[in-house]
């Protein structure tokens, strides 16, 4: 048998040249056919038992998102470039179930056109990685990256908040769903507001920095850091983020996508404006000046109370 590994090379290599030419904003129009399912609360069939046409709930879980789908960086693909032809017909046989599906290395581990994103440096980081010695190789990537709608926020976002909330919710799928989680260990579920209680103003946190930039090991090569560590290993220092030097630097706030904004003044707003991180800039002379002016106003009420007293007599 041909192995599988080399197979989904191959076809990987075939989809690119195909994709090239495919129309880069419309919906694959095969796909209308699984969509006429997929996309709906319910779906329609022909039973051959009762020689009937019949109406019929679909299964929210397995309901495709055809928006996020093509927001996602797998846009131009046909649903069935990653799933068994067999799926064309209905009722679907149900081997196809069990059948195994490929990763993000299948198709892009090994490949020069994706060098950039170190694929294989994110296995290796993967690998050491609180999920990965705790699950198994059954935590695939694509537990957080769906493979439907992954969009690659770090580069192509021009926003922190939008970055921060696409990463963040990759970690939310399981970590704020019990059922989610439960699919991956036997440990006990924790609720995070109630983990995270020392984070004063949690809300404003998760909305303006990742899980990530306080859960994992910074490596420098990366974009993205993918080492998760134990919670023992988790940032709980203020002062890493509220200082001179935030970390932030050299995670969060590294991607020139933001960067470039710079000639809008985002990016130095970043770096100077205490609003933004508190106690991350803090300007000496500002410091004098405010001192100044505090004590001139503490001379200013002693005068104006003296005045009162001596006119009140
Ligand atoms: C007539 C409606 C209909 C059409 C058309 C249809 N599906 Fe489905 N599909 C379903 C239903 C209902 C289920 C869940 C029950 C089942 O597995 O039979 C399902 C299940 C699935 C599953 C999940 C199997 C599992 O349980 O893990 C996949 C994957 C899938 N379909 C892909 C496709 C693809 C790809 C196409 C287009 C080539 C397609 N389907 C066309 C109705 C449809
Ligand atoms: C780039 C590859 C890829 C493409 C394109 C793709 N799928 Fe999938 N699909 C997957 C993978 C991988 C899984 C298994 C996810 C898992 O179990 O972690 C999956 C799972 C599913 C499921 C089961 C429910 C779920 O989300 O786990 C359905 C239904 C499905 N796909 C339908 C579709 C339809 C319809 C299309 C076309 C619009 C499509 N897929 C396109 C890779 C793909
Ligand atoms: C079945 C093969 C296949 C699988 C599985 C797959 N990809 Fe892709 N991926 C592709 C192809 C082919 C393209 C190019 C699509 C195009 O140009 O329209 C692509 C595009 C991308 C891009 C955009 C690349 C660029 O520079 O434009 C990223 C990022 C990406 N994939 C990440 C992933 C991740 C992460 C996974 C695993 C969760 C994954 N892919 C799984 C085949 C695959
Ligand atoms: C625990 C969750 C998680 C797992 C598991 C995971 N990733 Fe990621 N990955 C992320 C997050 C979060 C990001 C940042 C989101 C973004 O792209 O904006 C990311 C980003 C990426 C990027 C974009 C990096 C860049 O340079 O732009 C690639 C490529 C990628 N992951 C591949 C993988 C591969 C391959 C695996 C499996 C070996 C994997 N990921 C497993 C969470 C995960
Ligand atoms: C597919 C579900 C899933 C996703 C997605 C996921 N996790 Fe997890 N996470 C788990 C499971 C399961 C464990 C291990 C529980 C155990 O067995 O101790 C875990 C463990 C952890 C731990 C270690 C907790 C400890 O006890 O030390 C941290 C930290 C963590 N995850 C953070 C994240 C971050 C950050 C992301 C997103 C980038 C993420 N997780 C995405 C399921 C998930
Ligand atoms: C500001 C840093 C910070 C941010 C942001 C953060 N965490 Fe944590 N997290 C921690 C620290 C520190 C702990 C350890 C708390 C303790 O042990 O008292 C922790 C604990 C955890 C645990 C262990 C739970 C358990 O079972 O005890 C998980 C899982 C987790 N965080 C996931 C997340 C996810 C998911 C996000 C994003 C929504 C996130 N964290 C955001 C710092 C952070
Ligand atoms: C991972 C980096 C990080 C860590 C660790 C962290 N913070 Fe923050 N904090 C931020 C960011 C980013 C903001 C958002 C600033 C904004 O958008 O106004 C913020 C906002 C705040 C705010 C609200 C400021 C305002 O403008 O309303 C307070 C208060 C705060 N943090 C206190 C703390 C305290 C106390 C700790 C330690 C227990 C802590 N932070 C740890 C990054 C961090």
């Amino acid at each position: 048998m041909l192995n599988l590994k080399g197979f989904l090379c191959f076809t990987a290599g075939l989809l690119v040249m195909s994709h090239v030419s495919a129309q880069e904003n419309a919906m694959r129009e095969e796909n209308q056919v699984c969509l006429s399912c997929h996309s709906k609360q319910t779906y329609s069939f022909f039973n051959d038992w009762s020689g009937q046409e019949e109406k019929r709930l679909m299964n929210p879980h397995l309901v495709i998102d055809s928006v996020m789908f093509m927001n996602g960086v797998h846009k131009t693909f046909a649903c069935t470039d990653c799933h068994s032809m067999d799926y064309e017909t209905y009722p679907h046989m149900h081997e196809l179930k069990l059948e195994p599906m490929a990763t993000c290395l299948d198709c892009h581990g090994g490949d020069p056109h994706y060098e950039q994103y170190q694929f294989e440096k994110i296995d290796e980081e993967f690998q050491k990685s609180v999920h990965f010695e705790r699950a198994g190789d059954l935590f695939t990537c694509s537990k957080c990256h769906d493979q439907h709608y992954y969009q690659n926020a770090a580069r192509t976002s021009s926003t922190v908040g939008e970055i921060v909330r696409v990463g963040n919710q990759m970690c939310l799928t399981c970590h704020s769903n019990a059922a989610q989680y439960s699919l991956s260990t036997n440990a006990e579920f924790h609720n995070l507001n109630v983990v995270h209680e020392w984070l004063p103003n949690q809300e404003l946190h998760f909305r303006s920095v990742r899980c990530i930039d306080c859960h994992s090991e910074f490596n420098q090569d990366l974009m993205v850091s993918h080492n998760i560590q134990p919670k023992e290993n988790a940032v709980k220092k203020c002062a890493e983020c509220h200082s001179a030097n935030t970390m932030l630097q050299a995670t969060l706030y590294r991607y020139e996508n933001i960067q470039a904004r710079e000639d809008q003044g985002f990016f130095s707003s970043i770096q100077s404006n205490q609003a933004y991180i508190i106690g991350a800039n803090q300007v000496p002379l500002f410091k004098y000046v405010t001192i100044g002016i505090i004590a001139l106003m503490v001379v200013g009420i002693s005068v104006h109370i003296a005045f009162r007293v001596i006119y009140k007599k």
